[in-house]
């Protein structure tokens, strides 16, 4: 069985394509993205409009790249993104899904893009069991509890205000660092001291929810320090700002991340999203899950930011447990729940 998986949640429009193994691995056919990341630059930050459009020049190239690529005339099955995301990116992805499921008469899976974060790492890491994810990307930060892919899955926290990605880029950005700011500030970082300066810990009090997160009180906090800074007309100690900013994000994701699988009784660690190419996030949860005897998967980055091979991943899994196609009238929601 040979998946074609569709993607254009945000500002990424990706084109996958897998063949199911009754291992119940998946082998990557073909992957093909076209971002317009650069496109926002110059706003800080994704313009939905933008995104439409771009998805709507760049989806039909991208589906006949990754045929290519794939080297077959049609898959057997396409899987796409119908939510969380923007309302309009969405539809895009969904359309031309649907045009080609009738075009081609084969099913349509409609999925929800946070399990393809976690499907994907099967590629690289074979058959996933019973695990806690933790999601993290411009647009997302999530504590899911995962039993089976096939299967839903049970969201144990989220964000509460800004996702852990959109509080790198809000602060790189007042560190005028570039957008997007978090490959920027994790350079910046690394000549830093990450104990120089206490940036709070969101949500991490005993009355807090336990896997639930908050990013706004750490970046209104490194605004006020640059405030302070500036009228007193110190020189901004860039690195280690983004130090210390970067070391209470990273604490409080795996610390949270590290309770909840211990928690709900898992030995595995996912993580997914574009900000988990972090370096600090990265280095912490394997110290701590080496600490508390923890397996820790992380796909390797190409595949942590969205992408189409991560739903076509997600719907092979979903097809093999023998789900039922969507019907071609099936909408997008963009504020889809785990
Ligand atoms: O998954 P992704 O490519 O797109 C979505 O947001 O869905 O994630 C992009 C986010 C951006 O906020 C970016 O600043 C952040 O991931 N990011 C990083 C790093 N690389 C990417 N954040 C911190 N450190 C990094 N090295
Ligand atoms: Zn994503």
């Amino acid at each position: 069985m040979i998946v074609m998986g569709v993607e254009s949640s945000c500002d990424e429009t990706g084109v996958g394509i897998v063949r199911w193994h009754d291992d119940g691995t998946c082998e990557l056919l073909a992957d093909e993205v076209a971002s317009s990341v650069e496109q926002h630059a110059r706003f800080g930050g994704v313009v939905p409009e933008i995104a439409s459009r771009a998805h709507l020049e760049a989806i039909v190239p991208a589906m006949r790249r990754a045929l290519a690529a794939a080297g077959i005339a049609r898959p057997d099955a396409i899987a796409v993104t119908i939510g969380p995301g923007l309302a309009g990116a969405l539809l895009v992805g969904v359309a031309a899904a649907k045009a080609y499921a009738a075009a081609w008469d084969i099913p349509l899976y409609a999925l929800n893009h946070l399990g393809g974060h976690v499907a994907v790492d099967t590629l690289e890491h074979g058959p996933m069991p019973p695990c806690v994810a933790l999601l993290v990307s411009g647009g997302h930060t999530h504590l899911l509890h995962v039993t089976e892919l096939a299967e839903p899955i049970t969201e144990l926290g989220s964000t509460v205000d800004d996702a852990a990605g959109e509080a790198f880029d809000k602060v790189a950005r007042l560190l005028d660092l570039g957008f997007p700011g978090g490959p920027a500030l994790d350079a910046a970082a690394a000549h830093g001291d990450p104990r120089s300066i206490a940036f709070p810990r969101g949500m991490t009090g005993p009355r807090d929810a336990p896997y639930d997160f908050s990013f706004s009180g750490v970046k209104t906090a490194v605004a006020r320090y640059v405030e302070a800074a500036q009228r007193e007309g110190r020189e901004l100690p860039i690195p280690d700002i983004a130090a210390s900013f970067q070391e209470s994000v990273a604490d409080v994701l795996t610390r949270k991340a590290i309770r909840a699988a211990r928690d709900v009784g898992v030995d595995t660690l996912v993580l997914g999203g574009g900000a988990t190419a972090n370096s600090r996030i990265r280095s912490m949860a394997q110290e701590r899950c080496a600490t508390a005897g923890l397996t820790l998967r992380v796909p390797k980055p190409r595949l942590c930011t969205d992408n189409g091979v991560m739903i076509a991943t997600l719907g092979a899994h979903v097809i093999a447990g023998g789900a039922k196609p969507s019907p071609l009238t099936v909408a997008t929601d963009p504020g889809l729940p785990v």
